[in-house]
């Protein structure tokens, strides 16, 4: 394997002394650039983009092409590739977001799911994530990820996006035991699904719990904490010789971030609700923080984006330990001038907190 020539995404998830704060954007690869337009026109749409590791490949490295300021790579892929793999049939409906030919109801429907293998039913991710490790050719490291057993469950029951995910947590307080049962088979899917992304060349691994800041507290425990406990005490920690970082992100869970601290991860994800300052003397000698500009800074003047990186960096304040990103996820109306103008802020301000 081909060394690293920049790995301060990894050094900084570790607390390890870097010399700026390492950048990556969620949803880098997406329609905010004109070239993924391009690509995804090119394989008809989104989901051949995902099911065909060369296009994959070319999608992940558009954004580092473009900008040689991020510090990681992300793999090109959704989250929702394991209800497909468990025979939901995912569909795209344009303008509509996901949907699936089946939805999961009833503790029958529930126990009818198969546990995917992840070689044999999403073996076209293992071969997207071998095809980009090759072709970074040591450039970044490639972040691998799944989605939360929780947030992997909404999409299931509501049978795709939902505003307030009333089937799941209908069955979350009426049949929780057909809830757990669910959770549980997800969180062994995900579980050999991450540990087959970082066998084929995943260097770190981001769980995206994007809806679990919509449980009450101990809902959030019970249904969405323990299952992402689960899974990262199950992760291989250490491959080609190098420790394999693992980010939490729960969007909406700034009130919980100590628990969230606790279940053994390396880092946490941030959304812009919480001041990173804060969340660091709350958590910072346990974990990393990853995070957290709100990502509609994005479609103001670059000038008020860099004061916004700044002042977020100036919270965070001196050492390692942060990954700069956004608090979510890069929407498709962003001017692309205006994430090179965040990207080279972060690294232009923050040599200043680094000896
Ligand atoms: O970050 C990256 O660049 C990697 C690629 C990535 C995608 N989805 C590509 C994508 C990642 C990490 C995801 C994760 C994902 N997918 C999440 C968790 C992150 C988050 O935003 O909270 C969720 C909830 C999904 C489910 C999903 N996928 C939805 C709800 C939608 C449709 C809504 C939307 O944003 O358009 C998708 C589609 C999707 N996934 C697109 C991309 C680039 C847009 C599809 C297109 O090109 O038409």
């Amino acid at each position: 394997m081909t060394a690293l020539k920049n790995d301060r995404f990894l050094r900084a998830l570790l607390k390890q002394p870097v010399d700026v704060t390492p950048v990556w954007m969620m949803r880098q690869a997406g329609r905010y650039l004109p070239e993924y337009r391009a690509s995804r026109a090119k394989a008809g749409d989104f989901m051949s983009l995902c099911m065909n590791p060369e296009f994959a490949c070319e999608v992940t490295l558009q954004p580092l092409d473009r900008y040689p300021q991020l510090d990681a790579a992300i793999l090109f892929s959704d989250i929702l590739t394991i209800p497909d793999a468990m025979g939901q049939g995912l569909y795209f409906e344009t303008g509509e977001g996901p949907r699936f030919k089946k939805v999961v109801s009833t503790l029958a429907d529930i126990e009818a799911l198969p546990i995917p293998d992840p070689h044999k039913d999403l073996g076209y991710v293992m071969d997207a994530v071998s095809t980009i490790r090759r072709e970074l050719n040591g450039r970044v490291p490639l972040i691998g990820f799944s989605g939360s057993p929780w947030t992997l469950a909404t999409y299931m029951v509501e049978g795709g996006s939902s505003k307030d995910y009333r089937k799941t947590k209908t069955m979350l307080y009426d049949n929780p035991q057909a809830l757990h049962l669910l959770l549980d088979k997800l969180a062994q899917t995900v579980t050999s699904y991450l540990n087959g992304q970082i066998m084929a060349g995943a260097q770190a691994v981001q769980i995206f719990d994007s809806w679990g800041g919509s449980l009450s507290a101990a809902a959030y425990q019970e249904f969405s904490l323990a299952y992402m406990k689960k899974i990262v005490s199950g992760l291989i920690r250490e491959h080609e010789g190098r420790k394999v970082p693992v980010i939490l992100f729960t969007k909406g869970g700034g009130l919980w971030l100590e628990s969230i601290a606790d279940a053994g991860a390396d880092a946490l994800g941030l959304d812009w609700t919480c001041d990173i300052g804060s969340a660091r003397d709350r958590v910072g000698s346990k974990v990393a923080l990853q995070g957290n500009m709100d990502p509609t800074v994005l479609y103001a003047k670059p000038e008020v984006i860099r004061t916004e990186v700044g002042r977020i960096l100036a919270s965070y304040g001196k050492g390692s330990g942060h990954v700069f990103n956004l608090g979510h996820g890069i929407t498709p109306e962003v001017n692309p001038e205006h994430a090179g103008a965040f990207l080279r802020a972060v690294h232009e301000l923050s040599a200043q907190y680094h000896e």
